[in-house]
């Protein structure tokens, strides 16, 4: 099975290919935002995936969109995210960070009152969870260029926090919508200042943010998360130059000894053959990317072995077949049936559908 097999590179070792995507999971229902003992019983539950991504953690008081996600910018929640990291290591696995900020798909209810920030103020037209529900997106405020600032020290803090608490690396959260996104799409970003316009402006935050954590680490312990097909979903449209500005990007990473790049498989709700589509977009830019490639939405244990043989990808990410499945890796290994998921407790407090999904 291809993707029981090692990975090796310059940047990562990992036991196999299996990779948990981030998943939001909504557990740390405390005043600190803090990663709890049930949510390091959840990944050491998983840790025989040979990575595990964090679901997306909030790099400051001004990232966040949802309830309830545990954090990792106080020196609480960076010393709550040890206990996490302690357990994935002590059962032999790897973890890394997912470092978030939703810019402008939040609301005033989870910003202490504030408004979003985003590159332009134009409003996406979506949801944020808050303690009241979901809650209709408004327009954001516009950042200014020491908004700017403040959020690339941020994420970079942010990452120095994550290997403090002893994450194996992190990723940067640059798809679905949220801030990195906004910054790429012509829909959400009106800047006339060099943020804005040309392509490389676009993605001038992200690189900035990026040059900004490899002063204090290698690269070689950050990932890259992109969703270049998403389009008419998370308040995105697609437009003329996203293909230019993905190409560019990416052979921009090509100048950075990454752990990875991954791919989110997102795409539009009226795409006919979603996963060619998440196969041709892997194949595009496996032309363009020298690094690792990790790609996801979808995958089976079979089409999972499939890309990994024909070379479409080196590592593949699952993610709602982890929450219903702790053992997948052994799952997968027993070709034993899968789990069924409970959807509706998602993104619910406690441990039900959460740590208590049987192992075989
Ligand atoms: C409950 C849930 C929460 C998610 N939260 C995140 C997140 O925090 N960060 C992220 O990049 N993607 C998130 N995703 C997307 C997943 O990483 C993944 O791309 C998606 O589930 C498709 O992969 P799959 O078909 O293997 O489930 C989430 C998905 C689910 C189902």
């Amino acid at each position: 099975m291809k993707l029981l097999e090692k990975y090796k590179s310059a940047a990562l070792q990992l036991k196999n290919r299996v990779v948990m995507a981030p998943m939001t999971r909504c557990r740390a229902d405390n005043a600190g935002n803090t990663a709890t003992d049930l949510i390091a019983e959840y990944y050491a539950q998983r840790s025989s995936g040979g990575l595990l991504i964090s679901e997306g953690t909030f790099i400051n008081d001004l990232a966040h969109g949802y309830i309830h996600v545990p954090c990792i910018y106080t020196a609480e929640q960076v010393d709550a995210w040890k206990k996490v990291t302690h357990a994935v290591h002590e059962k032999g696995g790897k973890i890394f960070a997912q470092l978030w900020h939703v810019g402008r798909v939040s609301h005033p209810d989870l910003l202490n009152g504030q408004l979003p920030l985003a590159p332009s103020a134009i409003n996406p037209h979506f949801t944020a969870y808050t303690k009241n529900g979901f809650a209709e997106t408004l327009t954001p405020r516009e950042m200014t260029r020491e908004d700017i600032q403040q959020t690339v020290s941020d994420f970079q803090k942010a990452a120095v926090n994550a290997i403090e608490a002893g994450f194996d690396g992190v990723e940067l959260h640059a798809a679905n919508g949220y801030l990195f996104h906004q910054f790429f799409a012509k829909c959400s970003n009106l800047r006339k200042d060099n943020y804005g316009g040309a392509i490389e402006n676009r993605i001038r935050f992200l690189f900035e943010v990026l040059d900004a954590i490899t002063e204090k680490m290698d690269a070689a312990k950050i990932g890259v998360r992109l969703a270049p097909a998403l389009d008419q979903t998370f308040g995105i449209t697609r437009d003329d130059e996203a293909d230019e500005l993905y190409d560019r990007l990416v052979n921009q990473l090509n100048d950075y000894q990454l752990a990875y790049l991954h791919l989110s498989g997102f795409s539009r709700a009226s795409v006919a053959d979603p996963m060619k589509l998440v196969i041709d977009t892997a194949k595009h830019f496996r032309t363009i990317y020298k690094g690792t490639l990790m790609i996801n939405k979808g995958f089976t244990a079979d089409s999972g072995n499939r890309v990994i043989a024909e070379g479409i990808a080196d590592l593949v990410s699952f993610g709602e077949l982890y929450i219903g499945n702790p053992d997948l890796v052994e799952r997968f290994a027993a070709g034993a049936a899968l789990n069924r998921n409970h959807s509706e407790t998602y993104y619910t407090p406690g441990a039900m559908g959460f740590t208590d999904y049987p192992t075989l």
